[in-house]
């Protein structure tokens, strides 16, 4: 899809993919839930990745995956015992509503995880970017999935102030790898949060910053722009 009024042409979209699935083949780092293929795992590393760093939440999926390692062991779990597993993580609806779509996955679904962004919506707890991560990483789906670092380097790449979700996630759609959509929008998220930096960028390391209009214009620091308080 063209994209007209961020620049986005179907070259630059591509020198973007190349650029970023080869630093991310290169500089990965080596998390838990990267080459796993138990959709039920990669939708348990996302929730619990939506408001926790990646190094507090490794121990956390892997003491949840022995207690749970099936999608059908935490459905039939207690909730009690649930938010136990949780307890110090924090925002403890996430285990909630993270049992009670794994019951509804039971119900509805014959305990198999829908294969698709939109069929995953429709389960509790379950938004746009949660069902957008788990559709590409898991099912390999050709959709995007923007999270606060996804954002701020989409800003920068486009030198955007202030993109709305509905822009974010269009500039997104045109730009996810059609053949790796799943390792295109980690690339995106390992980029944000080794590289592209809320504070100091590290542009001289950033495999994208000749491409990136902030970058070239000098107004990274101003990308997104802070919210007026
Ligand atoms: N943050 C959210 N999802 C992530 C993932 N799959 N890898 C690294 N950081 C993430």
């Amino acid at each position: 899809r063209a994209s007209p009024a961020s620049g986005l042409t179907p070259e630059l979209a591509a020198v973007v993919r190349h650029r970023l699935l080869g630093a991310y083949d290169s500089r990965r780092r080596d998390l838990p839930w990267r080459g796993e293929s138990d959709p039920y795992r990669t939708w348990v590393s996302e929730v619990m990745l939506q408001q926790t760093r990646v190094e507090a939440v490794i121990p956390y999926y892997e003491r949840w995956l022995e207690r749970f390692p099936h999608l059908a062991s935490l459905a039939g779990a207690r909730e009690e015992e649930v938010l136990k597993a949780w307890q110090g993580l924090g925002y403890y609806s996430r285990a909630r509503r993270l049992r009670g779509a794994a019951q509804v996955v039971m119900e509805r679904f014959g305990g198999e995880l829908p294969a698709s962004a939109a069929e995953l919506r429709q389960l509790p707890g379950v938004g746009e970017y949660t069902a957008g991560a788990v559709a590409s990483i898991a099912f390999g789906e050709v959709v995007p999935a923007v999270d606060g670092n996804v954002r701020r380097v989409l800003s920068r790449l486009f030198d955007l102030p202030d993109p709305g979700p509905v822009a974010l996630r269009e500039l997104a759609a045109s730009l996810v790898d059609p053949e790796r959509p799943g390792d295109f929008n980690q690339a995106l998220m390992e980029l944000g949060a080794t590289v592209c930096l809320p504070r100091s960028p590290a542009c001289t390391a950033c495999p994208l910053a000749h491409l990136g209009l902030a970058h070239v214009r000098g107004t990274v620091g101003e990308r997104p722009a802070r919210k007026v308080r």
